[in-house]
């Protein structure tokens, strides 16, 4: 039997593809079909089940495409009432898969429909249990995103989840390998670890979540405390999971067509189509942008970004993107359900400017030149647009937090007319906010290149957090 993990670091999600004797399975498979496809072509196999953990908040995935395509089934576990047909597994339900078999777990808590799948090979031996976002490794599903109002509670959620793992997975033997749904990064947990799986023994002595004494309501305390509020697309993900979405053939047919820069520039203006410069840092740093042009880099947290600052789902989008990733960035937005994508920019900035029209640029400074502007008292305004738990553990003194989450309902203490300075850790969080800044009518928006991490070895003041716990 193949069992293998595909790892999509942007969303910080794993599918997995498993196959024997000529029949393959997907769990959680992302919006796109393609790549499941291809890997059952190349092994000679069908797809017979696509079994999903629970309806995802953080992702579309694409089990309606990918199962139209391959005739596949289409599994949920218990609770499930999507708008298209499924089988509605039991727990404790077994499908066979060439010689070998995967067995559903019910395992309620993230979700009310949160199932766990256990995969046995042709000999017998059941050596995986896919978690979904039952069991991180390092941590557990967080049990507020299903709260229903006057029925569920996240303590109601939060309590069957610490019986889902007592009960199902932690009585699993010590050397089943844990393999989740998602790792570091995602904001579907609090505290996941940057491996993406590990043997349950180990995650019982290391997993905080496990720990052998703990009671239900510890566990309830320790699962609900500390936890931020959701990216503002997880609902919308969540609808979107449930329903029959556009299909990606669709969605990739729109959004890859080529506009030639003046309609593009035509298009730029109209009020209700947003651009996205999706290029790397430095061409869109040094070459400037179309004006208005929001920047969110495609080698980063693409999408993740795209879904906490893109407000409207349906928002009309035309990109720019280096030549030849066009299709990609497509995709991209459309793995949390920004399937608007209208078209880009023929032959990228080049064409923009070969066209004779102005690019808008940010202001940059090396981490130096902002240690010593800082040291002279030039800086009227430094922002630090990390998250604030990032900004609490070490800062510049003098640097306001600002962090880009939460940009649109913080920017009204902004000044047009004011000089800003903006940094993050590394410059990509940082000329995200910056491009916002200037979108929305901020003269001057400079950007500090290397972020934080290269300003705190330019010896300027930094302050410590000093958790109040060890004043005591
Ligand atoms: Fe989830």
């Amino acid at each position: 039997m193949k069992v293998e993990q595909l790892f999509t670091s942007c969303l910080a999600e794993m599918a997995y593809y498993i196959e024997s004797n000529g029949e393959a399975a997907i769990i959680d498979p992302l919006r796109e079909t393609e790549p499941y496809i291809e890997m059952a072509k190349a092994d000679g196999a069908k797809i017979k089940y696509i079994f999903l953990t629970h309806f995802h908040a953080d992702f579309v995935s694409g089990q309606v495409d990918l199962a139209k395509k391959t005739g596949a089934t289409i599994v949920f576990g218990p609770n499930a009432e999507p708008q298209y047909e499924i089988h509605q597994g039991k727990d404790g339900e077994e499908f066979k898969l060439g010689h070998g078999k995967i067995t559903l777990l019910h395992t309620p808590g993230h979700t009310m429909e949160s199932s766990s799948y256990l995969i046995t090979d042709e000999k017998g031996n059941t050596p995986y249990v896919c978690t979904g976002d039952c069991l991180f490794i390092g941590d557990v599903g967080r049990p507020d995103l299903a709260v229903k109002s006057g029925t569920l509670t996240q303590d109601d959620l939060a309590g069957h989840l610490f019986d889902s793992l007592r009960n199902k997975i932690m009585t699993l033997p010590d050397d089943i390998i844990v393999y989740p749904n998602h790792g570091a990064g995602s904001a579907c947990g609090k505290n996941m670890s940057s491996e993406t799986f590990d043997t349950l023994g180990n995650q019982k002595k290391t997993n905080y979540a496990l720990r052998a004494d703990m009671t239900k309501e510890e566990f309830i305390v320790e699962v609900t405390t500390g936890l931020k509020p959701p990216p503002q697309y997880f609902g919308n993900n969540v609808r979107m999971n449930k329903g029959i979405n556009i299909s990606i053939d669709e969605v990739l047919a729109k959004g890859i067509r080529p506009i030639d820069a003046a309609t593009f520039k035509e298009m730029s203006e109209h009020g209700d189509i947003l651009v996205v410069d999706t290029r790397s840092k430095d061409d869109y740093a040094d070459e400037g942008t179309v004006p208005g042009a929001w920047y969110i880099g495609v080698d980063g947290n693409f999408a993740p970004w795209v879904g906490s600052l893109i407000k409207n789902i349906n928002q009309k989008i035309i990109f720019i993107a280096e030549g030849g990733r066009e299709h990609e960035v497509v995709i991209r937005f459309s793995r949390v359900g920004y399937d608007n994508t209208l078209g880009y920019l023929r032959g990228g900035i080049h064409a923009w400017l070969a066209a004779g029209f102005k690019v808008d640029k940010i202001g940059s400074v090396s981490a130096i030149q902002f240690a010593n502007k800082l040291k002279e008292g030039s800086i009227k305004a430094a922002l630090d647009v990390r998250k604030e738990s990032e900004y609490l553990s070490e800062h510049v003194v003098g640097v306001e937090n600002f962090p880009l989450d939460f940009i649109h309902s913080n920017f009204a203490e902004i000044k047009p007319d004011k000089e800003y300075f903006l940094h993050c850790a590394s410059g990509y969080r940082s000329l995200i906010a910056a491009s916002i800044f200037q979108a929305n009518g901020v003269k001057k928006v400079t950007d500090v290149r290397g972020g934080f991490n290269d300003v705190k070895d330019t010896g300027v003041k930094l302050t410590e957090y000093v958790c109040p716990t060890t004043l005591l």
